[in-house]
């Protein structure tokens, strides 16, 4: 009852990664250590600069960088990526936009930078890659959705809901793919050290290191793991809080807003 839902990942020398979003923070971090272990890595962000220096040194890289949330730059890089020789053995989609912010400061022309990188580029990267994966029935999907997918936590007023969408997601892909042979894996991280948590104005409770997030991924990839989620401290409360009774739960994260 308790195996994993996932086929344990053994090696990473002759695996093929490609990671959107690996310019910084727990992309970056996820690319280095896999790079570490010998895996070819595609890294890809909109900044060049950025990915070269993730890339530099590491014969394993390649560096390919476009916007996600534009389906017809995901085009030309599922091209790019499909002429190399070996096929992708797993997607890690990494890549997000992040504003912090109450409801009623949302303006809705800026709403669709974040739906598009947070959530339409999930569809275009398992668009790019899911047909070569269900042919070949094998490899994996990871999603990197966030804790702020499981409830609605106050001030995450876009980026909230677009990684719960990814939890349900990553659930129900799961449920058609892996009985052909495929891996999804959600990824769930509490607070990390990141340019994206830097906009954040609050103490964050059990913060970690890129390359702590990293760690935590890569086991829980080789573990087979559905869920990854870290740090256990941290996510195992809010698991709780979220099987509460909605009317205490929400009278609960009523107190946080006003904390
Ligand atoms: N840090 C945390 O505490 C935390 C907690 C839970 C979940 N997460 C999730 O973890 C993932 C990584 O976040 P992070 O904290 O490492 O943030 P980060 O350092 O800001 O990294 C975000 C990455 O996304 C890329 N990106 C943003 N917009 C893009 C676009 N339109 N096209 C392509 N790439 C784009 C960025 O590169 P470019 O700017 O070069 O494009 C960067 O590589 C995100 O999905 C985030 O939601 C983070």
């Amino acid at each position: 009852m308790f195996s994993p839902l996932n086929r344990p990942i053994r090696g990473w020398s002759d695996r093929k990664v490609w990671i959107i979003g690996g310019s910084s923070g727990i992309g970056a971090a996820v690319g280095r250590a896999l790079l570490a272990r010998g895996a070819r890595v595609v890294l890809s962000a909109r900044d060049r600069g950025r990915l070269e220096e993730v890339a530099a040194g590491a014969s394993g890289a390649i560096v390919l960088p476009f916007d996600a949330g534009d389906a017809a730059a995901w085009q030309v890089a599922a091209a790019t990526v499909h002429t190399m020789e070996d096929p992708v053995d797993l997607l890690v989609y990494c890549a997000a936009d992040y504003v912090p912010q109450r409801v009623w400061d949302v303006r809705a022309a800026a709403v669709s930078k974040t739906l598009n990188v947070n959530l339409a580029g999930v569809y275009f990267g398992v668009e790019a890659v899911l047909p070569r994966m269900l042919e070949r029935r094998e490899g994996g999907i990871a999603l990197v959705a966030s804790v702020a997918g499981y409830m609605g936590l106050p001030g995450a007023a876009v980026y909230g809901p677009t990684k719960a969408a990814l939890i349900n997601l990553a659930e129900l892909l799961y449920c058609e793919v892996a009985r052909r042979g495929l891996g999804v894996y959600l990824i769930n991280p509490g607070f990390v050290a990141t340019p994206l948590t830097a906009k954040n104005g609050f103490r964050m409770p059990a913060l970690r290191t890129p390359e702590q997030a990293a760690e935590a991924i890569v086991r829980g990839l080789e573990r087979g793991r559905f869920e990854i989620h870290f740090p256990k401290r941290f996510t195992l409360v809010l698991k709780a809080i979220r099987l509460l009774p909605q009317r205490l739960r929400l009278k609960l994260l009523m107190r946080l807003v006003r904390a």
